[in-house]
């Protein structure tokens, strides 16, 4: 589960001059301000109408990603970079406006895997029409709409010719967020598998990414878990993987080049390396306890040692002097421990690379 800050877009639709939905936006973004802040969220309000949409005017499919023309590549920027939506609309002839339908049909692969939620406004029907008809095109781009909506009458919610939306209007609204966060932060890890810079892991379905910063609680726990074994197989707890605060974590994944192992969400191994001069340090290697013993360590090793890129003259490690486990892996993987003394209880190994 991510605990980075989400990125939500609010998309107001209708693009024609004096268009009610730039109130409808405005009125949405001051109400769902003060929750946004408090649920990890940044709003970012876009109108259709300022991004320059001609009607779709790609040579390639949008599912291809490639993207020839700049306002398509900026329109791409801006939806890749979102975690989720929220489609001010109103109904246009019982349905979504063209501007809407064509904005999502300019993309792809941007959309899958966030969540949408409809603010919708109109007659009769509140603009609920237009939100079906939305709905029905969305999941076919993998966004996925939520249940809870707002939809504004605009009889009720006009007075003395102003945009005035009800308490119930922004209770609903709030009720939206909230779900559309807890929904963007749920379907994060299908956001991350398959995106540029993640790899395929050594379990089916396991992917690698570099870890930052934001995945500082995450390491904590995983440090905090994984080196209790080592704290007991060598009876000390001066050990700082198991000591460190999230900030410290935070401090060094800027430093290092962390990879993270992943499946469905869940942080199931990493390994750090830092090249200091001619030689490559690796450390922090780790696999959650349910899956040791199934060679996810010794993968993730190696993956240290090929991916820093070459170079290097030297390979060194280090961990508990009577951590047997670690030593037989890393012995079995060619380190071999340096000359001691141990007084601190740490023995470090090395490995020489032999230049291809
Ligand atoms: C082309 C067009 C079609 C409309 N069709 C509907 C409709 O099907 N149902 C409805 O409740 N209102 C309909 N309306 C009225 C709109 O709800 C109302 O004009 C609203 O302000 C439109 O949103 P906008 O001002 O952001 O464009 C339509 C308005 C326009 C301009």
């Amino acid at each position: 589960m991510t605990t980075k800050r989400l990125r939500i877009v609010l998309f107001v639709c209708s693009t024609r001059p004096g268009a009610l939905g730039s109130a409808v936006g405005a009125w949405l973004a001051d109400t769902l301000a003060p929750g946004a802040e408090a649920l990890g969220a940044d709003l970012v309000p876009v109108a259709l109408g300022d991004l320059g949409l001609p009607f779709l005017d790609e040579e390639a499919e949008p599912s291809s990603g490639v993207h020839h023309h700049e306002h398509t590549r900026r329109w791409s920027r801006i939806v890749d970079g979102a975690d989720g939506f929220v489609f001010v609309t109103p109904e246009y002839n019982y349905g979504m406006p063209a501007t809407l339908k064509n904005a999502l049909d300019f993309l792809g692969p941007e959309w899958a895997w966030k969540p949408a939620g409809f603010v919708s406004y109109g007659h009769t029907s509140a603009g609920t029409r237009a939100v079906q008809h939305a709905k029905q095109v969305v999941t076919t781009l993998r966004l996925v709409p939520l249940g809870a909506t707002v939809a504004i009458r605009i009889a009720d919610a006009l007075r003395d010719d102003r945009l005035a939306p009800s308490v119930r209007h922004a209770d609903a609204a709030e009720g939206m967020l909230a779900e559309l966060v807890r929904l963007a932060r749920a379907l994060a890890p299908m956001r991350e598998r398959g995106h540029p810079g993640t790899g395929a892991g050594p379990l089916p379905g396991s992917y690698t990414r570099r870890l930052h910063p934001d995945d500082a609680p995450e390491v904590t726990v995983l440090q905090r878990c994984c080196w209790t074994d080592e704290a007991l197989a060598n009876d000390t707890l001066a050990i700082p993987a198991l000591r460190e605060s999230p900030d410290e974590v935070r401090q060094w994944l800027t430093s290092w080049h962390t990879t993270g192992l992943r499946r469905d969400g869940r942080l199931l191994g990493m390994v750090r390396t830092r090249r200091v001069g001619a030689d490559l340090h690796i450390g922090r290697l780790a696999v959650v306890p349910d899956l040791r013993g199934l060679g996810v360590g010794r993968w993730l090793l190696r993956r240290a040692e090929t991916a820093a890129g070459g170079g290097h003259r030297r390979v060194l490690l280090s961990t508990g002097a009577a951590s047997h486990r670690n030593l037989a892996l890393y012995r079995r993987q060619g380190y071999v421990p340096l000359p001691g003394p141990h007084d601190d209880g740490v023995v470090s190994l090395a490995k020489d690379v032999v230049p291809a």
